[in-house]
């Protein structure tokens, strides 16, 4: 397993060794690498021939009273993380080799994607999103890139980007990995005190309550959200950020509810900012 910490590296790397028709996977992490992350890894690991792992943590996507210093950082056992997942290349460059001093230029997708939710609860951190991936694709070029389902409006947001700058990479989309009661793999679930990890669970629940309604005949999506919402509020530890349904494709509200819609969730437990998301598909049938 190689490991860059240079952008000249990594290009180097990338003009060099993979032969024309080669696939060459990208995974972008911020490191702290959990099973999630693993999942990502082993499905570029099955269909490319090269697999490069990005491990930056981005200040360009924290906000100023963001936990960015806070951020897990374990270089060591990352890495031993991808040499076991036969990761070919660890791109792991610092701060300034990625954003010199006179670093000066953002890529910004502007569109209700990523005005709403995390956009509006987090200003700037899509920005700091797009300005880093598009670094790591012009570096890497990788013909297929893996995201994973949990940071669903970042997946969205990454699939339009591509789309608008023609980005030659396939946006490859992988289903989130839960732990055996339904929380969500996150790097930040180990800030939870085993109270919290205990009360974090009601967002995976109330997701789950939701899904039931719309399978049940519920089309009104006012009436899914406050279902869900009175879930978390029986929680006291849990302060809910918001809790929606929306368009799986644009993230637009759509009344009444029908075709493939997300339920997405944000709610702070003990200092600890946690996301999630359930996809469903509205069934045909009549509903309320
Ligand atoms: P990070 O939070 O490290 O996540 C890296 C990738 O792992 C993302 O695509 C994320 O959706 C995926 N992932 C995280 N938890 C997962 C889970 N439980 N199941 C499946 N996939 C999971 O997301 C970022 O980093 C950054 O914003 C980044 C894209 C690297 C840009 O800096």
């Amino acid at each position: 397993m190689k490991c860059y910490d240079t952008c000249a590296a990594m290009r180097n790397w990338r003009n060099f060794v993979p032969e024309a028709g080669d696939d060459v996977g990208l995974v972008p992490t911020m490191g702290a690498l959990h099973d999630g992350h693993r999942a990502l890894i082993r499905r570029a690991r099955a269909t490319c021939n090269h697999v490069v792992v990005s491990i930056f943590v981005n200040p360009l996507q924290f906000g100023p009273r963001e936990d960015y210093g806070q951020y897990p950082r374990n270089r060591e056992q990352d890495l031993a993380t991808c040499q076991e997942e036969d990761v070919d290349v660890v791109f792991a460059p610092s701060v300034p080799e990625m954003y010199p001093s006179d670093f000066s230029t953002h890529v910004e997708v502007v569109s209700h994607l990523t005005r709403v939710l995390e956009g509006s609860s987090r200003p700037g951190h899509f920005r700091g999103v797009s300005t880093v991936l598009t670094k790591l694709f012009c570096l890497a070029a990788p013909t297929k890139s893996y995201f994973g389902q949990k940071d669903y409006q970042q997946a969205l947001l990454v699939e339009t980007m591509v789309r608008d700058l023609n980005i030659p990479t396939e946006i490859v989309l992988v289903p989130t990995v839960r732990e055996p009661d339904g929380l969500a793999l996150s790097s930040r679930n180990r800030y939870l005190s085993p109270s919290d990890r205990q009360a974090a669970l009601v967002l995976y629940r109330s997701l789950e309550a939701g899904r039931r309604h719309i399978l049940h005949g519920v089309r009104d999506p006012g009436q899914v959200e406050r279902h869900m919402q009175q879930i978390v509020g029986r929680e006291p530890r849990a302060h809910l950020e918001y809790l929606v349904v929306r368009s799986a494709v644009s993230l637009q509200l759509r009344k009444p509810l029908r075709g493939q819609v997300v339920m997405l969730g944000a709610l702070r437990i003990g200092g600890v900012r946690l996301i999630d998301n359930l996809l469903v598909r509205v069934p045909e049938s009549e509903g309320t």
